[in-house]
């Protein structure tokens, strides 16, 4: 990409509010893997057996196993150039962030306005009594941990079947209308209904731009597609506006 659309350079300097919705490919150039493509998480592992309710009460212990294990993955990464150009922004326009992640990754980069559709793996919660353990240093790190009350302490995540938290998904849909700019970056725009953002964003003559390496289900449907990176084209986009 050398140069960028003229239109969309216009209508980037008229914005005021942009929202970004994210999803795994967001986080890939901070070495976390995405969960569909060649190495995706899903060509090693069955989403039935690892994210899914049923499964956690079947198995607490493979369940925990696998998500201490994502936790460390998570934890030893960075926020990348991605993530911190998105934090950039909020010197210039009003920023939303709408991720999939569990990751936390834009938290730690330091945006301000996040909605977690799909919860943070750094959170949990006791199934019997809802007692909320956010700090895993408090959870026993080896076997299933257990809640004071001796109910079992699931993470803060929406598995397969489940639905999202309450009203979180009006409030990122309320965000996206509002937006002059709708960036889809790094998702491959399949898992609904965080997947319909982007399409309720172009019924309400929301801009929508997509950011991904590849064409995706959306691709046809985008204002403005950026065949790359988001560590790479979303520095670019900051750099032609500053
Ligand atoms: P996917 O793994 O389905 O898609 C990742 C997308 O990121 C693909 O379209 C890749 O082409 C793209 N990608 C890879 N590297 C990239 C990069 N450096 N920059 C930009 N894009 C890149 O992940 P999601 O769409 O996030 O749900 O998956 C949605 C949901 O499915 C997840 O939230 C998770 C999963 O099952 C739950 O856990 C509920």
């Amino acid at each position: 990409m050398t140069e960028l659309n003229p239109v969309f350079l216009d209508k980037l300097r008229a914005a005021k509010k942009i929202s970004f919705f994210t999803g795994a490919g967001m986080s890939a150039e901070s070495g976390i893997p995405t969960f569909r493509g060649e190495d995706g998480i899903w060509k090693k592992f069955r989403p039935e057996e690892l994210a899914n309710f049923k499964a956690f009460v079947r198995s607490p212990e493979m369940v925990w196993e696998w998500y201490q294990h994502r936790r460390r993955v998570i934890t030893e990464c960075a926020p990348n150039p991605g993530h911190l150009a998105i934090k950039d922004l909020e010197s210039k326009f009003s920023i939303t962030v709408i991720t999939q992640n569990i990751d936390n990754l834009h938290n730690r980069a330091g945006s301000s306005s996040v909605i977690e559709l799909h919860g943070n793996i750094l959170k949990n919660y006791c199934l019997t009594c809802k007692k909320r353990y956010d700090h895993p240093a408090e959870l026993h790190i080896e076997g299933t941990p257990r809640c004071t009350c001796g109910g079992l302490i699931r993470p803060d995540v929406v598995w397969f079947g489940e639905n999202l938290p309450e009203g979180l998904f009006e409030h990122a849909e309320e965000e996206v209308i509002s937006s002059d700019i709708l960036f889809s970056v790094g998702t491959s725009s399949v898992v609904y209904p965080a997947a319909s953002l982007p399409h309720t964003a172009l019924k309400k003559d929301v801009y929508v731009v997509e950011v991904n390496p590849v064409e995706t289900e959306f691709t046809e449907y985008a204002n403005l597609f950026f065949k790359g990176k988001a560590g790479v084209i979303l520095p670019l986009i900051i750099r032609a506006i500053s």
